[in-house]
């Protein structure tokens, strides 16, 4: 099959090249230059959702506002990530979402940075931690696409979307992994451990903890011990034990090869 041709374009007046598929944003990381991404996550497909990423492409006279983060260049493309319409563009953005999430901390320093006046739109707030979800859909996406468990989604429309166990009930495939909590922008979701359980606080689910055969400490759930041993990723006798014990284990064995040939040199020698 012949090799599609590397694409070369401008971003703001830099030579750049993308790989065919490659997105304006993964180029410009890839080049230093900063672009605000928060519905962006490498590991999982872009979706375009936040809209805080968007660039202007320009062809002579004319432009277009385009979201950095699903957009692959044409070549001769010129980019500029810091215009007077980017910025525009961007501080709209932000003030949609700060009435929607007054309360988020990335939001109120982007809203510094893009001069954004506070208060001039009607903050929609619910009281629940609702009020700090964006609605970016990285969590969902990491669930489906990494963990394949699709134990959360979407849920309604417009002003009453929000982000919710399959119909609205409980989280049936979660494993408690927090791959969710991670990649979540705003600090919106939570994971609690108690002394037997994982509790994800948001979607109210509850999952036994498993304990070390070692040394007896708490330290995964038993549904991910069961997601990843029924995959095969791990080999069960090491899952038994937890990240410290099998630290601890390899660093001993490691220890224990390694004093044989220093003991038989100092022999030796002796
Ligand atoms: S909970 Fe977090 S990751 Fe999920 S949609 Fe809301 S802001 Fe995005
Ligand atoms: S990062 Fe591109 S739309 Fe959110």
């Amino acid at each position: 099959m012949e090799q599609q041709a590397n694409i070369a374009f401008t971003i703001n007046g830099k030579d750049a090249t993308a790989a065919p598929g490659e997105t304006v944003l993964a180029v410009a990381t890839r080049m230093g230059i900063e672009i605000p991404a928060l519905c962006h996550h490498p590991g999982v497909e872009a979706y375009g959702t936040c809209r805080l990423c968007v660039v202007e492409v320009v062809w002579g006279k004319r432009s277009k506002i385009v979201t950095s983060c699903i957009y692959t260049p044409y070549a001769g493309d010129r980019i500029e990530t810091d215009s007077e319409r980017v910025r525009r563009t961007r501080k709209m953005v932000i003030e949609l979402l700060l009435a929607r999430c007054p309360e988020v901390d990335i939001l109120k320093q982007l809203a510094v940075e893009y001069d954004v006046e506070p208060g001039r739109l009607p903050a929609s707030v619910t009281g629940t931690w609702r009020d700090k979800c964006i609605l970016c859909g990285l969590c969902v996406r990491v669930c489906a696409q990494g963990v394949r468990q699709n134990a959360i989604g979407y849920a309604g429309r417009g002003s009453e979307r929000t982000v919710t166990p399959p119909f609205a009930g409980k989280a049936e495939g979660c494993i408690g992994c927090g791959a969710c909590v991670f990649v979540c922008p705003t600090g919106a979701l939570h994971i609690e451990d108690t002394a037997t359980e994982r509790v994800m606080v948001e979607t109210e689910t509850r999952l036994p903890l498993l304990a070390c055969r070692t040394c007896g400490a708490r330290f995964t759930t038993e549904a991910q011990f069961n997601l990843i041993s029924a995959r095969g990723l791990i080999p069960k006798k090491t899952l038994y034990t937890c990240p410290d014990c099998r630290r601890a284990e390899t660093r001993s064995r490691a220890e224990t090869l390694l004093a044989v040939p220093a003991a038989a040199i100092s022999t030796a020698k002796g």
